[in-house]
């Protein structure tokens, strides 16, 4: 039985997450990567936005980013997660050098390698609950019956099999952010990029979401950076660094 994330027990142990028929699903590293930034700049036009930003994650570390708005805590994510063109200094996550991969191979890191979880979820409205979780995978080049096993797995998972056929607008905040994390982590990512997961959620769901990810780390063993506001979420981190006008302070 997969536990339901509304009768969560803080007694009980977390359990794994379901695995079903793991030969159908493309093997993606399994556990985390070791991430290492080195040297990274950016600039949008005049606007230097970090500077000489280093950083060091083993597999598995969970990194908490806090830091005023505008201090460039989106754009690192972005870098790291492949979103934008890295203008100077290297990111290496695993075996990969991120600002060296182009075209497929930059798609494949995107879709395989990273998930991603947004504040404003980044759900697509057209789509349900389940066609999101599945476009992820087929995207990552999933058949059809193997992505339709492991969506109702990954939305029971996170509590939401009743919801499957609902759109986005059909569900709450809560909801739609368990839907993006059923999602971000459906390739089975050995990087989770958070940023600002909570940061449109009430108190209560912002809890739920966060025993989410916390229980999703612990049973898949992924290397996870969250970018928050939220001291109460920088607090579960195992390390937690301040970004401050582009640069990083431990
Ligand atoms: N695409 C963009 N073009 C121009 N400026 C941008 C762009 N994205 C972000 N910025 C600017 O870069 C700075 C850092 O933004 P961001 O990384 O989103 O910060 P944070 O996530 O810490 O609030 C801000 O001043 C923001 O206005
Ligand atoms: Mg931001």
């Amino acid at each position: 039985m997969v536990r339901r994330l509304t009768q969560v027990d803080h007694s009980k142990h977390v359990q794994p997450l379901p695995r079903p028929d793991a030969a159908a699903v493309t093997p993606t590293p399994t556990g985390g990567v070791p991430v290492i930034v080195d040297g990274l700049c950016h600039r949008y036009g005049p606007l230097g936005v970090l500077a000489d930003v280093a950083l060091d994650l083993d597999p598995g570390e969970h990194l908490a980013v806090t830091g005023p708005s505008g201090a460039g805590k989106s754009t690192l994510l972005a870098l790291v997660g492949g979103l934008d063109g890295i203008q100077a200094g290297s990111i290496q996550v695993g075996e990969q050098l991120v600002e060296r991969l182009r075209g497929a191979e930059l798609a494949d890191y995107r879709r395989r390698t990273v998930g991603f979880v947004f504040q404003h979820f980044g759900l697509l409205e057209a789509l349900t609950a389940r066609e999101n979780v599945e476009l992820a995978m087929a995207l990552a080049g999933q058949s059809r019956p193997a992505r339709r096993r492991r969506a109702t797995d990954l939305l029971e998972r996170v509590g939401l099999e009743e919801r499957a056929a609902h759109r986005p607008a059909a569900l709450s905040g809560g909801e739609r952010q368990r839907v993006a994390i059923a999602r971000a982590i459906a390739n089975r990512p050995a990087l989770l990029l958070a940023d600002e997961p909570t940061g449109n959620l009430d108190e209560d769901t912002a809890w739920q979401v966060l025993q989410l990810l916390s229980e999703v780390r612990a049973e898949t063993g992924c290397t996870m950076i969250v970018v928050t506001h939220n001291p109460e979420v920088a607090r579960r981190a195992d390390r937690r660094v301040r970004l401050s006008r582009g640069r990083l302070i431990a």
